[in-house]
C-alpha cells in the first residue's frame, strides 16, 4: 500500500514537472521566437507602429493592430506605454474600426495650447490624427475611401474619442490618401501634416487639427519609387549649429534588399515645402526588416526613431504562432557630414543599459583562427549585445549557429565594402519564397576605423556599423535556438575591444 503511495506521488511529481516543463513554451512572452527586448503584442497581428508621443513621463506606442487573429485583419490601435522606450506595458486596445472604416496608420500630437478645443476643465488633449480606410469604397472600386480623421484623449491616452466632424481632410480621388503625420510649425504657430499620397508626400497645414489647407507637393521624381510611399515623418536636427529637415518616406516594395524599407531626405522645409539638398537615395535601414519607421513627437531636440521588424513580403507568413511581428530598438537619430554629404544616423537608444547584465571584455584580439567566442564566455544566452571597435578595418564574419548546423552570419566585405547579413541557413526559411538570401548594405565612411553594435534577441538581430551610419536589421527562426557565437576573418583582422553584454528579458 505504502509502496503504492509512494508511487502515485512520484508519477504525480513527475506529470507535473514535465507538465512544467512543456508549458514553459507557453508562458506568455516566454514562447518560441520571442522577442525578450524589443516591443511585441502579447498575442494577435501587429504592424505599424502609430501614434508616437511623449507625454507627462510615458513614452506611448500604438501599433496598426488585428485583434482577431494573427495576419493582417479590420485594423484597430493597440496601446503600449513605458517609461523608458525599452520595458512596455500593453494597455488596452485604443482605437477600433467605426462607421468610416478601419483606423490606419498615423500620429498623435500634444496640443499644449488647446487648439483643437477639445481640451476641458484645463485638461491637454492628447490627439490622434489617423487615416480611416473603408474598405468597402475600396472594394466597389472608388478612389476617395481613405480619409483623415482624428480622436483625442484627456486621460493621458488610455481612452479615445472620435471627433464628430470626421473626416477632417477629404480624399480628393488619391486611391493611396494616408498616414498623416503632424508636427506643431512653432515658428509659424501651425500645425503641418506630412502625408504619403501615392507615389509622392503632399504637405498640409492648419491651426486648429480640423481645418487643412494644402501647401505643396514633394517626391514624385525624387527618391525611391519601386511601390507606393507610405508613412511619412518631417523632423528637424541639427548638425554643427545649423538646422536642417529630415524628411522619412516608407516605401513598398522597392527596398534595397527588397520589399518594404524606410528611405529619407535631407532638406529645407519652410513651412510650406519640403527642398531636398541633393538627390541621392539613402536608406535609415538596409535590412530586410524595418519599416514604416517614424518618430516620436514631444521630445524636444532628440528624435527617437522606431520601426516594424518585419517585411510585408512575408510578415503574415512567419512562424510565430501566438502574434506576429515585433518593433526595432528605439534609435536616436543624428545627422553627420560625411565627405560633404549629409547623412542620417541611428543607434540603439543610451536607455537599453537599463537592460544591460553581465559583460565579457577582450582587448587585441587577432582572429586568425575561429575564435569561438561561447567556448571562451560559455553557451550564448538568447538576447545579447556585442560591440567591437577595430583599428584597421578588414573582412570578419560572426557566426551563431546551433547543434543543428543552423546558422545566421554578419560581417563585412572588405573588397566589396559592404555589410552584410545572411540568412540562408539559419533555419525555418520555406515558409516563403522571399525570406531566404544575403542582404548587403554599403560602408558609408572611409575609415580604416570602425566600430560595431550587434543587437541579437531570440529571433532578430540589429547590426548599427560606424556610429550607426550602416544599420541593418533582420529577423531569423531557427529550428533550436543559437548557442554558439563564432568569429573568423579570411584577413587576420584584430579586434581592439570587444565587449559582450548579456541583455535582461523585460518579461515577467
Ligand atoms: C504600411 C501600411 C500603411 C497603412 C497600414 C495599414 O505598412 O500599409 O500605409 O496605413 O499599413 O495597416
Amino acid at each position: 500500500m505504502q509502496k503504492i503511495t509512494k508511487l502515485f506521488i512520484l508519477g504525480l511529481f513527475v506529470s507535473v514537472s514535465f507538465k512544467v516543463a512543456a508549458q514553459s513554451d507557453t508562458i506568455p512572452y516566454h514562447e518560441d521566437y520571442r522577442p525578450q527586448v524589443h516591443f511585441s503584442p502579447e498575442a494577435h497581428w501587429m504592424n505599424d507602429p502609430n501614434g508616437m508621443v511623449y507625454y507627462n513621463g510615458i513614452y506611448h506606442l500604438f501599433f496598426q493592430y488585428y485583434p482577431g487573429g494573427t495576419t493582417w485583419g479590420p485594423m484597430h490601435w493597440g496601446h503600449a506605454e513605458s517609461r523608458d522606450m525599452i520595458h512596455w506595458k500593453q494597455m488596452p486596445t485604443a482605437l477600433y474600426p467605426d462607421s468610416l472604416g478601419y483606423i490606419f496608420s498615423g500620429s498623435a500630437v500634444v496640443d499644449s495650447n488647446n487648439t483643437s478645443g477639445f481640451g476641458k476643465d484645463g485638461k491637454t488633449p492628447l490627439v490622434a490624427i489617423f487615416t480611416s480606410h473603408d474598405p468597402k469604397g475600396e472594394r466597389a472600386g472608388k478612389n476617395d475611401f481613405q480619409n483623415e480623421s482624428l480622436a483625442y484623449s484627456l486621460d493621458n491616452g488610455t481612452t479615445w474619442k472620435k471627433y464628430s466632424g470626421n473626416p477632417v481632410l477629404k480624399n480628393p480621388g488619391i486611391r493611396d490618401f494616408r498616414d498623416p503625420k503632424v508636427n506643431w510649425y512653432a515658428s509659424e504657430r501651425k500645425w503641418v501634416m506630412t502625408l504619403a499620397t501615392q507615389n509622392h508626400i503632399t504637405f498640409y497645414s492648419s491651426p486648429d487639427l480640423k481645418t487643412w489647407t494644402k501647401e505643396s507637393e514633394f517626391g514624385r521624381q525624387l527618391g525611391a519609387h519601386g511601390g507606393v510611399w507610405e508613412c511619412p515623418d518631417l523632423i528637424s536636427l541639427e548638425l554643427n549649429g545649423e538646422k536642417f529637415w529630415v524628411l522619412i518616406v516608407n516605401v513598398n516594395p522597392g527596398g534595397p534588399n527588397g520589399g518594404s524599407a524606410t528611405q529619407y531626405f535631407v532638406g529645407q522645409f519652410n513651412g510650406n515645402t519640403f527642398t531636398p539638398v541633393d538627390n541621392e537615395i539613402k536608406w535609415v535601414d538596409y535590412g530586410p526588416d524595418e519599416y514604416a519607421g517614424v518618430t516620436w513627437g514631444n521630445t524636444g531636440a532628440r528624435k527617437i526613431f522606431l520601426g516594424w521588424m518585419s517585411n510585408w513580403e512575408y510578415s503574415g507568413q512567419v512562424p510565430t504562432i501566438k502574434w506576429r511581428n515585433a518593433m526595432t530598438l528605439p534609435r536616436d537619430l543624428k545627422l553627420k557630414n560625411i565627405n560633404g554629404k549629409i547623412l542620417l544616423a541611428s543607434e540603439p537608444v543610451s536607455e537599453l543599459k537599463n537592460v544591460y547584465g553581465k559583460s565579457y571584455t577582450l582587448t587585441d584580439v587577432k582572429v586568425l583562427q575561429p575564435l569561438s567566442l561561447s567556448n571562451k564566455f560559455g553557451a550564448m544566452p538568447r538576447q545579447y549585445l556585442l560591440k567591437m571597435n577595430i583599428r584597421q578595418l578588414k573582412s570578419y564574419q560572426v557566426s551563431l549557429s546551433n547543434s543543428k548546423n543552423e546558422e545566421l552570419l554578419i560581417g563585412y566585405d572588405s573588397k566589396k565594402e559592404q555589410y552584410y547579413i545572411d540568412r540562408t541557413k539559419s533555419g525555418k526559411v520555406d515558409f516563403n519564397q522571399n525570406f531566404s538570401g544575403r542582404f548587403v548594405a554599403p560602408r558609408l565612411i572611409n575609415s580604416p576605423k570602425s566600430d560595431i553594435t550587434i543587437v541579437v534577441d531570440n529571433s532578430s538581430v540589429e547590426l548599427f556599423a560606424d556610429d550607426g551610419l550602416t544599420v541593418m536589421s533582420c529577423v531569423f527562426f531557427p529550428n533550436e535556438p543559437y548557442r554558439k557565437l563564432q568569429l573568423t576573418s579570411s584577413e587576420t583582422v584584430t579586434i581592439n575591444s570587444l565587449r559582450l553584454i548579456d541583455l535582461k528579458s523585460i518579461w515577467p
